[in-house]
């Protein structure tokens, strides 16, 4: 049996989520694959931290952090400076799951890439080192030996690069497009309804949903930045988000709603990216969709991807009503994958 020493940069809602998966998974991961795991490490912005080789007890993590408490009591605190924290852990896998900065990636991208220097894998939830740092990071942990996994970073846990990658080889993808804001899209629905959009936004975040400042959503950052690391990863393109026509759903009012009603249609906040002889075209905005789309039917907190090749046509991912746990699936299954023993067949 082979024991795995993990370390958590983030004991947010994910870090959390993750925590409660990797307990409630132990037992049956150990007969499918014969892997155990220890968490060495954990780190948060202002919840504390601790180094504790002999493994952190994550049940009582998992209560401080519920208590508001610091997670200082648990051992060592290790190093300030994070990169020699990062170290300092001897941690096999790192699960970095801190805010994502939509303008540099960082400091997460740091994080990341000390963890590959450290021959450690890299596996993260945070869209912000794929979009800033994919090629970097990839060839850094080919170098290593190691795995560089995002799979959480767009739609959550359901496999969206794992598809691209593990069942769409020698294709050409050619577009992408999808509905990859649960936020918008809810409170879409909400207007649909008959609310107005500030009390769809009010809806959003009394269900924590949407954050106290739903500005990253509503203005399109969110579902910008899923699209530039979809097209950077799967299309073999560095997307700058600068150079996605961006534009959100602040403008949607009641009248647009009806419009769409009365033409059968609804409202989507679509991203869409092609291929084109000058590059990759993206864009990020309100549309009308009919039910020749299979947008139309994406409802609520639900999101869509569809991927079009050279081969396979068009070929859509829907997950349905995801949940930090979800995020958390797919951590999980990016470790298991990175350690190759998930092979069932
Ligand atoms: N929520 C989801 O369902 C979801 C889905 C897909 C992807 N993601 C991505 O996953 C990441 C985490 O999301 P979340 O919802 O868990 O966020 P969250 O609840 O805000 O948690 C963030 C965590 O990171 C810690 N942190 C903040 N700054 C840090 C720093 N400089 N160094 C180390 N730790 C730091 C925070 O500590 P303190 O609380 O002490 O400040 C907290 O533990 C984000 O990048 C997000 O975009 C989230």
């Amino acid at each position: 049996m082979q024991v795995q020493k993990l370390a958590l940069i983030g004991f947010g809602n994910v870090g959390q989520a993750l925590a409660k998966l990797l307990l409630k998974k132990r037992a049956d991961i150990k007969v499918r694959y014969e892997v155990d795991f220890i968490v060495v490490a954990i780190r948060t912005g202002s919840h504390g931290r601790v180094v504790n080789p002999q493994g952190v007890d994550l049940e009582q993590a998992l209560n401080l952090i519920e208590t508001d408490e610091s997670l200082d009591s648990l051992g060592e605190p290790g190093p300030e400076d994070m990169a020699a924290w990062i170290q300092a852990t001897g941690a096999d896998a790192l699960f970095e799951n801190s805010p994502v900065s939509y303008s540099d990636g960082q400091p997460a991208l740091d994080h990341l890439r000390t963890a590959l220097e450290n021959d450690m894998h890299a596996i993260t939830a945070n869209k912000g080192p794929v979009v800033h740092g994919f090629h970097e990071l990839k060839a850094l942990a080919q170098s290593k030996g190691r795995k560089f996994r995002f799979e959480s970073t767009v739609m959550d846990g359901a496999p969206v690069f794992g598809v691209t990658r593990e069942a769409l080889p020698a294709a050409n993808i050619r577009a992408v497009s999808g509905v990859l804001n649960s936020t918008t899209n809810l409170i879409l629905n909400r207007m649909e309804s008959g609310q107005a959009f500030d009390e769809a936004v009010a809806y959003a975040q009394s269900i924590g949903i949407a954050e106290t400042d739903p500005s990253g959503d509503i203005d399109g950052w969110d579902a910008t930045i899923k699209l530039a690391a979809l097209v950077t990863v799967v299309m073999g393109e560095a997307l700058d988000i600068k150079a996605v026509a961006r534009k959100g759903i602040r403008e949607i009012t009641k009248e647009d709603i009806t419009t769409a009603k009365m033409q059968r249609k609804r409202w989507k906040l679509v991203c869409r990216a092609y291929q084109t002889d000058q590059g990759v075209e993206a864009s990020v905005g309100p549309e009308m969709v009919g039910q020749d789309s299979p947008f139309y039917f994406v409802d609520g907190t639900t999101s869509i991807v569809q991927f079009e090749s050279d081969v396979l046509g068009k070929l859509s991912v829907i997950e349905e009503n995801p949940s930090p746990m979800t995020t958390a699936y797919g951590l999980l299954a990016d470790w298991l994958n990175a350690l190759g023993v998930a092979r069932p067949y």
